[in-house]
């Protein structure tokens, strides 16, 4: 670590924090008797904390974000050369990050066109959203405007999205939500609602062609689904989902929705995480990974066609999408970005991630012979999940208060690992790994050994 704290600077930043910050997603009521932690320097793969202690981090920086890892003085000059060129326009101007952001994504994206910038996960999604209310108001006569989702997978945490979001952890108390948001079954073969049918992929796709024929499929616009689902389990989608789920919306015209916000930038060992299952979206959206977290940039991505609709008659002020994110003109964003991709690109960064995914799920393997609570290990690339069980048997999810015991003690030995939190009651149980792309074998080794460690205390 290169700064050293002061013991009296750290008490008084604590107590700073303790009495004004209000932290994401936490209950304050342990920080009356426990000190919040500060998190202050980054490099490759480690953190450090205020005290000096040093971390191994397998989450990206908590939720997926952090792609290329700490530290990266590359991606600073770029941004830093940026903000002092020009650092904001609003976005109904182009710039020249955006514009060569925009083609060098798109390359990476075959059969889509179009970028439109905002600056979180939520907001690229709730794009995509009034995209299609508008195509259904402007197009369908009003019809087509229904957005499906699926239980157990999130996106994002404005009313949109919390409308169309499948963890009631995360959107109970928070309604009324706007209508026309509509639930589909998930997808986790784990936990097979459908026993009795022999191919669990095809069965759990045909499951949304019951809802589209419940609901009419003329009012149906759209569905959006995670490639893999990251919050509400690691669920990597059963053989032949896609491919029916792809059949089912073309057959119906329901438009395809990919929310990659986790997936994106490599995370599985492919560009994008529905590149892995041949699935042809008509909408991607993502963030997280887009700048590795050294700007807030989020992008929704489009085809030729849906951008047509929104042009069709320049004589009508309400043809064009009427909208606008203010910080999605920030131009720090698409300068990070741009970087963030040559790194992964020049890096390898995928290689890695396919050979290194490979490793870390086999280590996974490994301590589920030895820990009977590791009930199942699903995932792809560096983007894994351990689902820890009371009883291999009955598969009863093991209580959240141990997994979050052995997400505790793999930090109290210095490595930083996450689990599905706050989502699903009952449900909450499964540990997830999502390393940067850079990951080497010995610090896979390391994070996967503390974790049988942690097995061996707690569960
Ligand atoms: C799959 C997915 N979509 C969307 C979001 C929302 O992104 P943001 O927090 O940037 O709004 C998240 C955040 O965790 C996510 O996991």
């Amino acid at each position: 670590m290169n700064i050293m704290l002061k013991t009296n600077d750290i008490a008084n930043l604590v107590e700073a924090d303790r009495a004004h910050v209000w932290h994401h997603l936490s209950q304050h009521k342990s920080y009356e008797t426990v000190d919040p932690q500060l998190m202050v320097e980054g490099r490759g793969m480690r953190v450090w904390d205020a005290t000096g202690k040093e971390y191994l981090d397998a989450t990206s920086g908590g939720v997926w974000t952090v792609n290329v890892g700490y530290g990266r003085e590359t991606i600073a000059d770029a941004v830093r050369d940026q903000l002092v060129k020009l650092n904001y326009f609003a976005g109904a101007k182009g710039s020249i990050p955006g514009a060569r952001f925009a083609q060098k994504l798109i390359e990476k994206m075959p059969g889509l066109t179009r970028v439109y910038y905002s600056n979180s996960g939520s907001e690229a999604n709730e794009k995509v959203f009034k995209m299609v209310r508008q195509i259904a108001a402007r197009h369908h006569g009003g019809r087509k405007w229904k957005i499906l989702y699926r239980e157990r997978d999130y996106h994002g945490t404005t009313f949109g999205a919390l409308a169309a979001c499948g963890q009631p952890q995360r959107n109970t108390d928070y309604g009324p939500y706007p209508p026309g948001f509509v639930e589909v079954p998930h997808c986790l073969e784990y936990r097979n609602q459908y026993p009795d049918l022999a191919d669990y992929g095809i069965a759990a796709a045909d499951a949304i062609e019951a809802v589209i024929l419940r609901e009419g499929p003329d009012t149906v616009g759209a569905i959006c689904l995670e490639p893999i689902t990251a919050g509400g389990g690691v669920i990597t989608p059963p053989v032949g989902y896609w491919e029916r789920v792809q059949e089912i919306c073309t057959k119906y015209q329901v438009l395809i929705h990919i929310d990659e916000v986790v997936c994106g930038l490599g995370r599985t060992g492919k560009w994008f995480g529905y590149q892995q299952y041949g699935v042809q979206p008509d909408f991607v959206t993502v963030a997280k990974g887009l700048a590795s977290g050294y700007a807030a940039i989020s992008c929704t991505i489009t085809t030729e066609a849906i951008f047509d609709l929104f042009k069709t008659d320049a004589s009508d002020p309400m043809n064009h999408f009427r909208d606008i994110s203010t910080f999605g003109g920030c131009l720090a964003g698409p300068a990070a970005a741009l970087e963030n991709m040559r790194i992964i690109e020049d890096e390898e960064l995928l290689g890695n991630t396919v050979a290194m995914g490979e490793r870390l799920r086999n280590n996974l393997l490994g301590l589920m012979e030895k820990h009977p609570v590791i009930g199942d290990v699903r995932g792809c690339g560096l983007f894994q999940g351990a689902e820890l069980v009371a009883d291999r048997v009955t598969k009863e999810p093991l209580a959240e208060a141990k997994v979050q015991a052995v997400v505790a003690k793999c930090m109290s030995m210095g490595v930083i690992i996450g689990a599905t939190n706050r989502s699903l009651p009952g449900l909450n149980n499964t540990l997830t790994l999502s390393p940067a792309l850079i990951a080497t074998t010995a610090e896979i080794d390391t994070i996967t050994a503390t974790i049988g460690e942690a097995l061996t205390a707690v569960a």
